[in-house]
């Protein structure tokens, strides 16, 4: 995979001030519920939930996105391990270029060196500067040219349990950062029965996971479709797939010299949580900026026990069942694993 080196992560949107007043009179016109603070409500959208500030950039990419058939989307709901993802594909992906010395997420929040697509972060007059670009958009509300060129699609997902503990976890940090003394998140109860209602950021959360794990039925060899405890369970064989299904598979030699084992040694929770640029760093996005540590929490699976009574799992986790049930996935983890 060709990365140039001298490519810096993009970071000016390209929305005009006029699309901007576009979008924002679209989105006034659709159909709102109560979101989870006093902030944002969440519009409906195409069958999903959204925050304003992710439609914005989504219906921008919808009216000017073109893919490039050699494009690589790493998708996932929020709070799944994007940062993860982004930071374990870009090692792969520029390992002949950098070792653990020079490469820029050792400076660079992972989100700054893969760009998201709705966030604007990409060049629609020269095409994108890498080839790998992150979105949290459901797979019916990609913008059509990504489909029609048969981009490759990674997609992640995690168990809903842990994903709305380390969404709520991370909602009220962005609230108390960018509002502070202005009211607080709702409660992780109250959110809670607003997830199981479907009503979170993206979601339902069951039909964004439906929608690629049926397109990945379809279309196998387009859409690598992976689990955050698989990723955990087994890296190594994770990152293998990854750099095959990038184009670019590990060579003997290569495994041989423990280049899989340094990446995956680098990208680790304990390592990327630990580097200067993600304890202190902040992201600005549009109006409001997240501090780096806000993406690395604890990294741990089962933390929801922490938070959620063995009923609200058990109720989240018969939702969940119903709403796949037929589809062949299940986030029910069986007593041998
Ligand atoms: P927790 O909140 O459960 O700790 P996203 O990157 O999609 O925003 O997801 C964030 C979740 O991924 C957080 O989960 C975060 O701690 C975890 N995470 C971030 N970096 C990680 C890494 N290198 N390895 C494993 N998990 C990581």
């Amino acid at each position: 995979m060709e990365f140039s080196s001298t490519s810096k992560p993009i970071i000016a949107s390209n929305i005009s001030p006029e699309s901007i007043q576009e979008y924002r009179k679209e989105i006034s016109t659709l159909p709102k519920e109560n979101g989870w603070s006093q902030f944002q409500d969440l519009c409906s959208y195409q069958d999903f939930w959204f925050y304003p500030i992710f439609l914005q950039g989504a219906m921008f990419a919808r009216d000017h996105f073109e893919a490039q058939a050699s494009d690589i989307f790493l998708c996932s709901p929020m709070k799944t391990g994007c940062t993860w993802l982004k930071a374990l594909s870009f090692a792969i992906a520029t390992r002949t270029q950098f070792d653990d010395s020079n490469i820029p997420l050792r400076t660079t929040v992972p989100h700054d060196c893969i760009p998201f697509l709705e966030y604007g972060e990409y060049s629609t007059a020269a095409g994108p500067k890498i080839p790998l670009i992150a979105s949290h958009l459901p797979y019916t509300c990609l913008p059509r040219s990504i489909i029609d060129s048969g981009c490759k699609i990674v997609y992640l997902c995690r168990d809903p349990k842990d994903t709305f503990v380390s969404m709520w976890h991370f909602f009220r940090k962005i609230v108390e950062n960018n509002k502070p003394g202005e009211g607080d998140l709702v409660s992780i109860e109250e959110a809670f029965e607003l997830f199981c209602k479907g009503l979170s950021s993206h979601g339902p959360y069951w039909e964004h996971v439906l929608g690629y794990w049926k397109a990945s039925l379809e279309r196998p060899g387009k859409i690598l479709f992976l689990k955050y405890e698989g990723m955990v369970k087994d890296t190594e064989g994770c990152v293998k797939k990854l750099a095959e299904f990038f184009g670019c598979p590990f060579s003997l030699e290569e495994e041989r010299d423990g280049i899989v084992q340094r990446i995956i040694k680098f990208c680790s929770f304990e390592s990327l949580s630990n580097l200067e640029v993600n304890k202190t760093g902040k992201q600005v996005k549009k109006d409001a900026f997240v501090d780096n540590s806000a993406y690395f929490r604890k990294g741990k699976v089962g933390d929801w026990r922490n938070y959620l009574s063995a009923e609200m799992g058990e109720r989240l986790d018969n939702i969940m069942e119903d709403k796949l049930s037929g589809s062949g996935l299940t986030f029910r983890i069986s007593p041998q694993e």
